[in-house]
């Protein structure tokens, strides 16, 4: 069992964090609370106390004769909820002046946030901003979720219920050791091939299936290598980025890291052709056309799996993708084949595509595993199971 730390923060549903303290008890957990200042003008302290059992963090300066770090130290997850626009744009900006932010700026486990605010809060630039900001800082949202609104309104904004919370929290926890003490690198992102120094040739990878993966691998306890293409994403704080640019770069850096790798997962769009000569001046234009010659650049994932099968790196798991514009999953069970894969996400363009969700089936040797729609952390996460028990079972 856990030791949770629940912050609130607030808004009308702090309410709701009453049950969702309880509930989080009668699952067996430790739960102590943090709360800010305006969650106590909805919610009284001594509720909370006598709920837990222990003084709850009502000041900046903590419990007196506890530093202000002790909770965060303390929490093995925190969960905020709810978090209004406001304490979502603080946690995103790091600033710490709340005992709820204080204790999220020292966490030591994951953070799961439980927005609630009105609907137009919720949609609007700046809350979506910071969202995606802590997104990429590898922090984990359950809702909100659509209805009725404190204001009458109805809309985007609610918080979800507490049993749901305590569900997606136990789910953070059950993920939170999956991976622990492996080595997992993650490439990311597209191949940009050079024709001269101002043009080249790319694809429409947005890196943002790699990052989440890159997330969910460091939730799990991994430490993380992520080779990325050039992306607009910031990598999430706590993996080794390596920065690359074409197919032969990221060539060079994924066997540069095979020899301290225990996973690999293929997640770029690695560009399959590359121009014969990159022009060292930028080629001027004519009223004819312009032919360029093409050559192959390396099939990555089939030179580690060859590697692999040939004897090296023997306890290496190899994922690829297979992203394709029909029949993904029976061309995902050639890919498996041909490249010596443990394996493949398939997936087609039209579902994936610089989307936020994705659809995709997991094709192993022993079967396909087919998730419904979902956030592409919902999916990062579901892989990171799928691959913690390829490594149980071992490869078929
Ligand atoms: O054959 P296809 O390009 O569809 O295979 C996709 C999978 O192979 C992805 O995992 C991708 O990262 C990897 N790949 C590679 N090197 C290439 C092309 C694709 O490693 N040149």
């Amino acid at each position: 069992m856990a030791n949770i730390c629940v912050g609130i923060t607030g808004g009308i549903a702090a309410f709701k964090a009453v049950t969702l303290v309880r509930e989080l008890g009668r699952r067996g957990h430790s739960v102590r609370v943090a709360m800010t200042r305006s969650a106590q003008k909805f919610v009284g302290e001594a509720t909370l106390a006598g709920v837990t059992g222990t003084p709850v963090l009502t000041e900046l300066f903590g419990v007196p004769g506890e530093p202000h770090v002790a909770l965060g130290d303390w929490s093995d997850l925190m969960v905020i909820a709810p978090a209004t626009m406001n304490a979502i744009a603080k946690l995103a900006g790091g600033l710490t002046d709340d005992p709820v932010l204080t204790t999220a700026s020292c966490m030591r486990g994951p953070i799961l946030v439980a927005p609630a605010m009105h609907h137009r809060m919720w949609d609007s630039p700046a809350t979506q901003r910071n969202i995606r900001i802590l997104r990429e800082d590898g922090i984990s949202f359950v809702g909100p979720e659509s209805g009725p609104l404190a204001s009458g309104a109805s809309g985007m904004g609610r918080l979800s219920e507490p049993e749901t919370i305590a569900d997606a929290a136990e789910a953070m926890l059950a993920s939170s050791g999956e991976l622990s003490g492996l080595r997992v690198t993650i490439t990311a992102g597209p191949t940009l091939e050079d024709l001269d120094p101002v043009r080249f040739l790319g694809n429409r990878s947005s890196g943002k299936m790699g990052y989440a993966i890159a997330r969910a691998a460091l939730r799990s306890g991994a430490s993380v290598r992520l080779i990325s293409g050039p992306v607009s994403l910031r990598a999430p704080q706590g993996v080794e980025l390596i920065n690359v640019r074409s197919a032969l770069e990221l060539h060079a850096a994924v066997f540069d890291a095979l020899e301290n790798s225990d996973v690999l997962v293929m997640a770029a769009a690695v560009a399959d052709y590359r121009p014969k000569t990159k022009a060292e001046a930028k080629v001027k234009k004519s009223d004819g056309a312009w032919s360029i010659e093409l050559v192959r650049n390396p099939d990555i994932l089939a030179e580690v799996g060859a590697t692999r099968a040939a004897g090296s790196h023997p306890g290496l798991t190899l994922v690829g993708f297979a992203l394709e514009t029909s029949d993904a999953v029976e061309r995902a069970r050639g890919k498996l084949e041909r490249k010596k894969a443990d394996l493949i996400v398939a997936n087609l363009a039209a579902d994936s595509f610089g989307k936020d969700s994705n659809r995709v089936t997991f094709v192993t040797r022993s079967g396909a595993n087919a998730i419904e729609q979902a956030s592409k952390d919902a999916i990062a996460a579901a892989l990171v199971r799928e691959i913690a028990s390829l490594r149980t079972t071992g490869r078929e």
